[in-house]
């Protein structure tokens, strides 16, 4: 079988992780069940392009258990859990292209690989899947039946290819579902870059000032779990809602230019370039840590880090050291990747549950509606979304209310006033 993992003897510490995900992943492995015994993906070739996690290996494992021949390849250099890859190699038969820290080209030849497999699915977190394939492999465009989307910025870079009348089949997008980013991008991303930090620096949270950028679903996410952990937060924001939000939220708000100088930790979540750059890192303190969690590595401007830099080295694993003329020096992590893969694992299973089975339930959509979709991006239908709602309440032992018919009655009607 073809695949490009680091070392395929790492498999065994593989399995035992991967076991330990899924005793929190009771949606996608109730999902795993019926797929084994119904094969919805039957013949189905899907070609997935995800960050090769121990929850990515579930979602794997569920979909090849639902019939489809599935090839899988990172959607970033530095997030592959090598143990993993060769888990899923060795016992799953699964063709994986991904090797922590590979270099550029050799992340775009493993997406090459997945193509090789001419997918009627694609599955991808980011984008470049699908921007690859319509950019070097438009022969596959007329047998691909539909994609599925993960991120944020992946659905921002669909959409304006659909607005150019470029998208070459229809996405679904998961991340838009709510049991999605109301979960995964708020506590996963909250939680997840907590840990990166942590584990990157062992720095102490509290007491700190701690500057995050963006307050969307993921700076939400990550403002409160520093302010959980004792941090004064600031938040900077470019849009004005969301900017008031944060303010009733509790935080500060100003702009870089006036939070450079006071913060301890940044960390960039807002899915745009060059949200710290120079005129930045020459008003930050001494020993300041920069990290990033949004999808790519262009938040931080390393570039121009690196030209202000008189000396730079490793201090730690995921940790430089930029040494700039003023004789302070600023430290980066993950090299500006997304710090909550790069120096941690990522979101917990128990989010990436949601977030998955919303996947695995997209892909079967897909293969039963393909016919009936057009080339646009789409939403998560609102029965698997409210689905998976209810199988993850359930899972958690939590019951609620039905409406009565009473209830039910008045919602529709418009004549009950005072
Ligand atoms: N994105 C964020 N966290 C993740 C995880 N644990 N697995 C796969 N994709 C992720």
């Amino acid at each position: 079988m073809d695949y490009h993992v680091k070392d395929i003897k790492l498999a065994e510490v593989g399995k035992n992780r991967v076991e330990w995900a899924g005793k929190s992943m009771p949606v996608l492995k109730s999902i795993m069940d019926r797929f084994s015994k119904e094969k919805p993906l039957k013949g189905i070739s899907l070609g997935a392009c995800l960050h090769v996690t121990t929850e990515t290996a579930m979602l794997a494992i569920t979909l090849k258990q639902g019939g489809a021949n599935v090839r899988l390849c990172a959607s970033n250099p530095l997030s592959t859990q090598d143990d993993v890859a060769a888990y899923l190699a060795r016992d799953h038969g699964i063709p994986v292209f991904a090797i922590k820290g590979e270099d550029n080209d050799t992340y775009y030849s493993h997406i090459d690989s997945v193509l090789a497999g001419e997918p009627d699915i694609t599955m991808d977190d980011g984008a470049d899947l699908v921007s690859t394939l319509h950019r070097k492999r438009t022969d596959l465009l007329p047998k691909v039946l539909g994609g599925t989307e993960e991120t944020t910025t992946g659905v921002i870079r669909l959409k304006a290819m659909a607005a150019d009348n470029v998208l070459g089949y229809p996405i679904i997008a998961v991340n838009d579902a709510k049991t999605k980013h109301f979960f995964d991008n708020r506590y996963g991303t909250g939680q997840s870059t907590i840990d990166g930090i942590i584990r990157a620096t062992n720095r102490l949270i509290a007491g700190s000032t701690f500057v995050v950028s963006g307050y969307g679903w993921c700076g939400k996410g990550l403002a409160k779990r520093a302010q959980g952990m004792g941090a004064n937060v600031i938040v900077t924001e470019i849009d004005p809602l969301a900017a008031l939000e944060a303010t009733m939220d509790g935080f500060r708000v100003m702009p870089m230019a006036e939070a450079a100088s006071i913060g301890d930790f940044f960390c960039t979540v807002t899915g745009d370039r060059s949200v710290l750059r120079k005129e930045h890192f020459l008003h930050m303190k001494d020993g300041a840590i920069v990290a990033n969690s949004g999808h790519f590595d262009i938040e931080i401007d390393v570039m121009a880090l690196k030209e202000i830099a008189q000396s730079t080295r490793k201090i730690r694993p995921f940790v430089d050291e930029y040494t700039l003329g003023n004789g302070r020096s600023i430290y980066l992590l993950a090299d500006g990747r997304l710090v909550n893969l790069g120096a941690a694992e990522g979101h917990p299973s128990a989010v990436m549950d949601m977030s998955f089975a919303n996947q695995a339930l997209s892909a079967e959509f897909i293969k039963v509606h393909s016919k009936d979709l057009e080339k646009r991006v789409y939403n998560v239908p609102e029965d698997i979304d409210k689905e998976i709602a209810r199988l993850k309440l359930a899972s958690l032992g939590i019951r609620i209310d039905e409406l009565t018919p009473e209830q039910e009655e008045y919602l529709t009607s418009w004549n009950m006033g005072t």
